[in-house]
């Protein structure tokens, strides 16, 4: 009598990919998490391939940062070169990026100054090139998440103009300023080395402000729409569930990942049983995607179910 399911096919797994790595090196605050090296990408599109899972997430961690984040749309960087290994590896699995701007600034934030203040207008050209040097590598998929006002139109123009019309945009719709992305930012290198994103990212007790932020990623060309974190964010996949008829993505964020680790390295919790559990809870409140860390070990578990 089961109302709800989920398979390896709903998840996608997000990786780190460094410039500067030659072998994985962990990542303390999740464990079980590398930052890869370019050469490890292929091997892991393969796994992620072979279990089925719907598809790879990949974010870079660049060895420069400037104030104009100019390694975020180097035709050479690190994300569109990890982007042609996962594609020459694994031509038709569907791979998608993160397009911001936080980890290739000297500051931190995820668009440019001016001043201590970001400068959105000035922000969106980035992101749209960002994008565009991304589908120019292969990707099928942009996820832009810098939350600027407009990011999602910018980026579908920018795409259009430079032909890659087909290219799906998987946009950072409901993006709360959370204190679970910390290990992600451990991961990353990304912590703003001033203040806070409040003045970008959502007011994690706005919903209605949510469900603003939400039909305006529709309205801008969103394909895919996403809430972010997660397990504490039930309320808000439920919500855009119900107000669009867009695929509804949720992000299991590095700290919902990193808690669930920590509580079942001590045996506190089954791993198995609280990860199943919590995918469950994801599609029951409507997500059709969720991105998760524990994608590799969750698509292993529903093999053997
Ligand atoms: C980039 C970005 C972040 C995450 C995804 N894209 C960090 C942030 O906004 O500070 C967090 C993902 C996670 O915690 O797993 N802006």
């Amino acid at each position: 009598m089961r109302e709800t399911s989920v398979s390896a096919g709903d998840l996608i797994f997000p990786i780190f990919v460094s410039e500067t790595a030659t072998a994985p090196e962990a990542i303390a605050s999740m464990p079980g998490q590398f930052r890869l090296p370019l050469s490890h990408v292929g091997k892991i599109a393969k796994q992620v391939e072979t279990l089925d899972i719907g598809g790879l997430l990949i974010f870079g961690v660049p060895a420069h940062k400037d104030d104009t984040g100019s390694g975020a749309y180097d035709s050479n960087g690190i994300v569109q070169n990890a982007v042609r290994e996962a594609k020459s590896a694994c031509p038709d699995l569907v791979i998608a990026t993160d397009v911001c701007l936080c980890a290739y600034m000297d500051h931190g934030h995820c668009g440019v100054l001016k001043g201590s203040e970001i400068d959105n207008d000035r922000t969106l050209d980035i992101l749209a090139q960002t994008a565009i040097s991304h589908a120019r590598a292969g990707a099928d998929v942009v996820g832009p998440s810098s939350v600027m006002d407009f990011q999602v139109r910018a980026v579908r123009q920018g795409l259009d103009q430079s032909g890659f019309d087909q290219t799906a945009i998987m946009a950072y719709s409901a993006k709360f300023a959370s204190a679970f992305y910390g290990p992600f930012r451990d991961a990353s290198d990304s912590s703003p080395s001033f203040g806070d994103r409040a003045s970008y990212q959502h007011d994690f007790g706005n919903l209605r402000h949510a469900r603003r932020e939400i039909l305006a990623d529709e309205a801008e060309g969103a394909d895919l729409l996403m809430v972010k974190p997660g397990i504490a964010y039930l309320d808000v996949v439920h919500e855009a569930r119900s107000i669009s008829n867009l695929p509804i993505v949720a992000y299991n964020v590095s700290g919902e990942y990193s808690m669930l680790k920590a509580a079942s390295e001590r045996g506190w919790l089954d791993e198995r049983k609280v990860v199943l559990e919590t995918l469950i809870a994801f599609k029951r409140a409507g997500a059709d995607l969720i991105i998760t860390y524990h994608a590799l070990e969750a698509a292993k578990w529903l093999k053997d179910n």
